[in-house]
């Protein structure tokens, strides 16, 4: 038998018993006449003793093992005199009376401690030593828990779990597929779905009216912080439901699941819509844990004479609370701030509002002490506030602006991570405009439906048309999005035709879901959560990539099985992709 019990288990109730243990060598120390070691499993730490005045040859053994071998004791339980209070199984050690090394083990490339000496590219290189550490292995417990939860909620509110396939179609919508080639057809592909989208609502047209799937998908974007190129959604769908169903449902989930995995009381979901959360806040996904709301501060610095102010189509600003008293040299920072190319703003402005009748601006020559106050009066700003301005086209400037007010949030110490504010944000557009290629995309997919009331839009000024769409945003994070589906032949063509497609090319790609919808769709809508971003929420962490247990790199890549990689020559041609080789 290699364990009796775990690492984490033994406490002082255990006493005068015989047990095994088997575990890693987290650390040992030689004291002389004693040697101690630290055993290592996933549920703990046990100290084990040796002794050499009862057997000096045991001893002798014990100092030999290394950081990380694995071993297997058995001895017996004892109180210890030097208790632990910081360690659950401090109160106890293990008078070791067999040893037996499992594995021994080479000196690990970093120390496997929750502060360990590791880089990031070592410790992905090392992924399975990484993960032995106790910080790392508590994510993907979280994630583990919140898979369970998740389950369990939605089996009982009646939804099914469905699998859909991973060899899908390619679709020339959205971010970029995977590709993998079919040796049986060749010169052909499947694609990895970016989604189970169009076979969740498939499934749908077949009866099964609540379904969700904790499912991977693949999209070949551009990576940061919050997204990896294979991540995992908890994807719903459900039928003869409406917008207002979904919110309700979903809000559910999401409380559910912040109460059983950190035991968090979700506050009551807001809900804003997508115009409103422009305006606001210059984003989609508004962190709404606190204010700095825009103002529109055109009425005020129009007009006086101030060039880069009059010509500009928007001058929107914040007021930052308490500080006024912010130096020339915190200014300067700010300003270099929204000057870096990756906010690309031009210039800041700003105006302390020191107190009554005493403000002092950047751009004090253009207007007087009285306009300056009335500015600062006209926006909302008290005593002691400092107001913060860009100007500009208006959709830079909101994005600019929505950074630089993130940015405050952080400084101000406003975004604390144990605060949560779960919003919907509703009535998104259904169109977006891409200069470049000159068409309407979709701006949540194809099959989203527009707002009944807006459908007459389609006709003429289809850009103006709103979605049934919405996104759950908590704390600037997207951490979900759906929609109410087009259920409707005709109306799937038309918004295929306003993306550009032929009714060929539809028909090609999408027939097969155009032509489901003439045997009897039912009205339908759904959501998927971001599994990832949860975990990573939940978790107090802004990269996602610790949830995972073996994620990519910036880069795309698997630096542990160094994928991707070159396949052989043989295999190339099997696949049909290259013809140019011998024989
Ligand atoms: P969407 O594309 O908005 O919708 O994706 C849903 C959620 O998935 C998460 N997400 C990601 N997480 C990590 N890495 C990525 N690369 C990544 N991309 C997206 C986000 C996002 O909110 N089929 C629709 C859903 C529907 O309409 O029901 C869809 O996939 O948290």
């Amino acid at each position: 038998m290699h364990r009796t019990h775990t690492c984490g288990e033994l406490r002082l109730e255990h006493q005068g018993q015989d047990i095994t243990l088997s575990g890693w060598v987290q650390r040992s120390r030689d004291l002389g006449g004693m040697t101690f070691i630290d055993l290592r499993d996933r549920y703990g730490i046990t100290q084990l003793v040796f002794n050499m005045e009862e057997d000096a040859a045991l001893c002798e053994q014990a100092r030999k093992a290394g950081r990380e071998y694995v071993i297997k004791v058995s001895g017996t339980v004892r109180e210890r005199s030097n208790k632990n209070p910081k360690m659950p199984t401090g109160d106890v050690e293990v008078q070791v009376k067999t040893y037996e090394v499992l594995n021994a083990a080479q000196t690990p490339p970093f120390t496997i401690e929750d502060d360990t000496d590791g880089g990031d590219e070592l410790r992905m290189q090392y992924r399975y030593l990484d993960l032995r550490r106790r910080n790392v292995q508590e994510k993907l417990i979280l994630r583990h828990k919140l898979a369970i939860a998740t389950r369990s909620f939605l089996d009982g509110a009646g939804f099914l779990e469905i699998e859909t396939p991973y060899l899908i179609k390619s679709t020339p919508e959205g971010a970029r597929d995977f590709v993998v080639p079919s040796r049986m057809n060749p010169g052909e592909f499947y694609a990895l779905p970016q989604s189970p989208q169009t076979f969740k609502q498939l499934l749908m047209v077949a009866g099964y009216d609540k379904y969700f799937q904790i499912v991977r998908c693949f999209r070949d974007e551009d990576l940061r912080a919050d997204r990896q190129p294979e991540f995992t959604q908890i994807d719903c769908e459900m039928a003869f439901a409406e917008q207002e169903d979904i919110l309700t449902v979903f809000s559910g989930l999401t409380a559910h699941l912040f109460k059983a995995v950190i035991g968090a009381d979700l506050p009551d979901f807001q809900r804003m819509d997508y115009a409103t959360a422009m305006e606001k806040y210059g984003s989609d996904k508004p962190d709404i844990r606190f204010g700095m709301e825009f103002k529109d501060c055109a009425p005020f610095a129009k007009g006086h004479g101030f060039n880069v102010f009059d010509q500009a189509e928007a001058v929107l600003g914040i007021v930052a609370p308490g500080c006024a008293e912010y130096s020339r040299k915190q200014l300067d920072a700010l300003t270099n701030w929204v000057k870096r190319p990756q906010i690309g703003a031009k210039g800041l402005v700003y105006i302390k509002y020191l107190g009554e009748h005493s403000v002092k601006s950047s751009v004090d020559k253009f207007y007087s002490p009285e306009a300056l106050e009335a500015w600062c009066k006209g926006i909302g700003a008290k005593p002691g506030d400092l107001v913060l301005v860009l100007s500009g086209d208006l959709n830079p400037v909101r994005k600019q602006l929505g950074e630089l007010r993130l940015h405050m949030g952080r400084e101000l110490g406003l975004r604390d991570p144990k605060v949560f504010a779960p919003l919907w944000v509703v009535d998104f557009p259904l169109l977006e405009w891409d200069e470049e290629e000159g068409r309407h995309f979709a701006m949540h997919h194809p099959f989203t439906s527009p707002k009944p009331e807006d459908v007459h839009l389609l006709e003429n000024e289809p850009g103006k048309a709103r979605a049934n769409a919405y996104d759950l945003v908590i704390n600037g994070v997207e951490i979900g999005g759906g929609s109410i589906r087009i259920h409707d032949r005709e109306l799937q063509a038309r918004m295929f035709d306003i993306l550009g497609f032929t009714a060929e090319e539809a028909q090609a790609q999408f027939g097969f879901l155009m032509n489901a919808f003439e045997y009897g769709a039912p009205p339908h809508g759904g959501i998927a959560f971001g599994f990832d971003r949860l975990c990573s929420l939940l978790g107090g962490s802004e990269s996602i990539r610790d949830y995972i247990a073996f994620p990519k790199n910036n880069s795309g890549r698997d630096v542990m099985i160094d994928a991707p990689a070159p396949i052989d020559a043989e295999q190339l041609k099997e696949l049909a992709l290259k013809t140019d080789l011998p024989g």
